[in-house]
This record gives C-alpha cells, structure tokens and sequence, in this order.
C-alpha cells in the first residue's frame, strides 16, 4: 500500500498528466485535490492525444477509480462534457467519484473573472478565466454552493436564491452587465446537470479511507504548480486554491501522515502562462525556440506560454514547501539542440546575492538571475531508457540538477509518449 502526491514545482504544466498516467497503470485511486478546470493535463496514447482538465489522468488506466476530491472546484457542465468526450472515445467514466462536498462552479463565477480581468487591464492576473478566483471566493466567504446541493433542489434554490441577488447588484450596478435569472440557472443545474452529476456523488473521503485501510494504490494529482500557490506562489499573480503538498492532504481528506512520497514534477527549463515575476525569461529567439520545440502552447487557453532557463533556486524552495521525497526532470529532449544551457543558481539584487525566493514581491520582481551554463549535447535523447543510455552532457546536466536541489531524481522524461522516459536510481 502507498499514498503518492504529484506535485507541480514551477508555475505548471510541467508534464504532471503525464506522468500521473503512467504511475496510473499500478493505482486503484488516482485523485485531484484542488484547482478545477483551469488545469489543462495532456496524456499522449500511441497517436491519441487526451485533454483532461478535470478528471484525473488516470481515467485511462482501467484500474483507477478517478476521484474529484472536496478541494476542487467543479463546472458541472464541463464535467459532463468531459466525461461524454472520453465515453466517445471508448473510456468507461462510471468510475468517476466527484465529492459532495466539492464546490460549484455557477455562471456568474465565470462572468465575474471575466469582468474582473477586464477591469483591471493592464494589471490584469491572465487568468483563465474559467471562474475559479470567484468560485474559491465564494468558498472561503461561506456563500459557496457545494455539488451535494445539486441532490436537494430547495436547498440548492434557497442558497442561489440569497447569493444571486447580490451578485446579480454587482453585475448590473458595478460592471454593467445583466442581471443573471434565478429560474435559468436552476433548470440548467438541476433539471440538466444534476441527473448526470448525482450517480457519480460520494463521500470521498470515507472512500479514500477504507482504501488505505484495505492496502489499495493511491496517487493524488496535483493540478497547476507550487509557485501558483495561493499563499506560496508569486501572488497576486497565482490561482486561488493550494497545489502544494499541504494541499493534497486538505483538499483529499487523508491526512498528511498518510503519504508515502511526494514526488515533486520540474520541467527541464521553466514556463509561465499569464503575468508575474519570471528572473529567468528568454525574450529572445532562445525563447522563442524552447516554445515551438517545446509546443509550449496552453492546453486550456491556447495562450502562447512565456519560457525562460530552469530556476534551481526556485525548485529548491518548492522541494522544501512540498516534502519532495523525490523530484521527476520532464521535456529534457526539449533541449536537444541547444549548444548552451543555463541554470539559475541564484539571484543578484544590486549588490547583494540572494540564495533564496525573496518574500517580497518587488525585489522579486527586479532580480537578475546568476547562471551556471552547460555543454548541450546536440543529438536526439528520445529514444533512451536508462540513464546510461543519456550522452554525458545530458548526465552532466541531471547530475547538477540532483546536487543542487538536494533531492532524488528517479524519472527523466525524454518525450510525451508513455514510454518516453528513463528511470534511474539515486547514484
Ligand atoms: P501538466 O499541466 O503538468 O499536466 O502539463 P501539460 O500537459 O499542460 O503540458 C505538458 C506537455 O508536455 C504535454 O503536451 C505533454 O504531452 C508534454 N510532455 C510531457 N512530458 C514530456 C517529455 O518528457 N517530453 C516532451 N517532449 N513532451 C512531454
Ligand atoms: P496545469 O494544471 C499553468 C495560471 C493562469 C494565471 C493564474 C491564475 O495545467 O499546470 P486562474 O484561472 O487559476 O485563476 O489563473 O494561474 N494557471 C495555470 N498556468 N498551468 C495551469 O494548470 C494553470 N492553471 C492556472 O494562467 O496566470
Ligand atoms: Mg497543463
């Protein structure tokens, strides 16, 4: 029996659906703990490519039942879209167990992170615009409406009937858009969604206790990334929920003595979609190359992401917040044909030197990175499976990525395929 957390350790999208889905193939649980349908995870089969935002990535391993934790926040229409989506291409989504006591993603949620952005303009967050700030908003203010409502329709009536009213104000009076009908959102949520929603309603964390009772697999799914954390993250510019370890263990309901390892996902280089603070940025041609090599395009928004050299000093920190028992290197083919590779090992702000994330936001902002540079080993990397199989600059470049961040690196993937990846023992 292991609990295992996957974690994102940079700004996201570093190859988490990935990996979750082959780890997936020995699991009985695969779950996601928080985020919603911002998360855009990629899992390549043979020549089908999946799009999975809120549905963990072990759907597509027949032994996982995929759970959608009380951290979450769920959009039931798009839930129901991705499940139908998945029923098309042959995977069977009965095993799909969403929290009752997960929150709900309404419509004005979506149009309130809309409006918001807008507003702000030019100090605009790039969110995704999918709801998730206001629907975590809601959450924390204790006027959120949570999937178990959608199985009491006068309750679920009630509650909207007292939220709408003041939401419908600030559409209409502060951002001048129309009011939204109580009577629509409820045939929409409870005629349509619910009946399609409620077979798949369960007490999560009872499951997931009797699963570690009985010795199963579980694998919790990280979505979005350390430094998109709430409280940890580069904020403002950060989601509103916690992809930290810590957050695993709130958003799941296991308790934080439960897991095993916490394997903590670093791109080989680093992206960032949307604004913030990104020390080592490539606004040059490099950049542009890590992008189109890289595909380096959003999954959810299709948004070009921003690129830049791998932030050590960052992942370090993100291996120190989370408990990384171990860290796993994805897309180091991306680099394949580079001549240089960089590595920011620290931060110099004026005169001083930094060997740590700054916790204040504008000296963030103004550091320039310190790099160690390396040999790039100019040749396709795709086809290895074990470490000595990697040409030596490659080695070279794990092996400094293994000392500076202190922690285990057991997995390097080498391409988006399942089987793209080298396995290695801790030397
Ligand atoms: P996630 O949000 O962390 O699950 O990551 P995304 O799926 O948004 O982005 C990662 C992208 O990189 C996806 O298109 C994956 O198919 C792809 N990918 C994952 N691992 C590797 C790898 O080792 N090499 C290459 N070339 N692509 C990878
Ligand atoms: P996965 O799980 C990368 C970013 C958005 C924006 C900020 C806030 O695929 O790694 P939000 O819509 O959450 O309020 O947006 O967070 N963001 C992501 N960036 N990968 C993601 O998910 C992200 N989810 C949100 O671009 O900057
Ligand atoms: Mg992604």
């Amino acid at each position: 029996m292991a609990v295992k957390v996957v974690v994102g350790t940079q700004w996201g999208d570093e190859g988490k659906g990935k990996l979750t889905d082959v780890m997936a193939a020995n699991c009985d649980y695969v779950v996601r703990y928080q985020g919603g349908h911002n998360a855009g995870h990629t899992v390549v089969v043979g020549e089908e490519s999946f799009a999975l935002s809120l549905i963990p990535s072990g759907i597509l391993s027949e032994r996982a039942t995929c759970v959608i934790g009380n951290g979450v926040v769920v959009e039931p229409g798009v839930l129901i879209a991705e499940m139908e989506s998945l029923e098309s291409r042959g995977v069977d989504t009965s095993r799909v167990l969403v929290s009752g006591s997960a929150h709900l993603i309404m419509p004005y949620h979506l149009e309130l992170d809309k409006v918001t952005e807008r507003y702000l303009g030019k100090n605009a967050l790039g969110t995704t615009k999918r709801g998730i700030g206001p629907a975590y908003a809601d959450k924390a203010a204790r006027i959120g409406l949570r999937v178990q409502d959608l199985l009491d329709e006068k309750i679920f009536r009630q509650k909207l009937e007292v939220v709408l009213r003041e939401k419908n104000l600030i559409l209409s009076k502060v951002y001048n858009r129309l009011p939204m009908s109580l009577d629509e959102i409820c045939n929409l949520y409870l005629g349509e969604y619910a009946p399609k929603i409620a077979p798949h309603i369960a007490d999560t964390v009872q499951v997931l206790h009797k699963a570690v009772d009985a010795g199963k697999e579980i694998l919790l799914e990280g979505a979005q990334a350390t430094f998109l954390d709430i409280d940890h993250g580069t904020y403002p510019f950060v989601t509103s929920s916690s992809p930290t370890a810590g957050g695993a263990s709130s958003g799941s309901g296991l308790g934080p003595r439960q897991f095993d390892s916490i394997i903590g996902i670093a791109k080989a280089y680093l992206t960032r979609v949307g604004a913030g603070p990104f020390p080592t940025e490539l606004k040059d041609e490099v950049g542009d190359r890590l992008i189109d090599i890289g595909h380096e395009f959003g999954t959810v928004t299709g948004r070009r992401r921003r690129a830049g050299w791998f932030d050590a000093v960052l992942v370090r920190h993100a291996a120190r917040l989370n408990s990384l028992t171990e860290v796993a290197i994805t897309k180091l083919d991306v680099l394949d044909s580079f001549e240089k590779i960089k590595v920011c090992v620290g931060y110099r702000d004026g005169d001083e030197i930094l060997d740590s994330v700054p916790y204040h936001q504008s000296v963030f902002h103004r550091v320039e990175p310190i790099y160690e540079e390396f040999d790039g080993w100019g040749c396709d990397i795709s086809g290895a499976r074990n470490f000595d199989d990697l040409p030596k600059e490659a080695k070279n470049y794990i092996s400094f990525l293994r000392e500076v961040l202190d922690v285990p690196i057991r997995v390097v993937g080498v391409g988006p395929e399942r089987e793209q990846f080298v396995t290695l023992e801790d030397r």
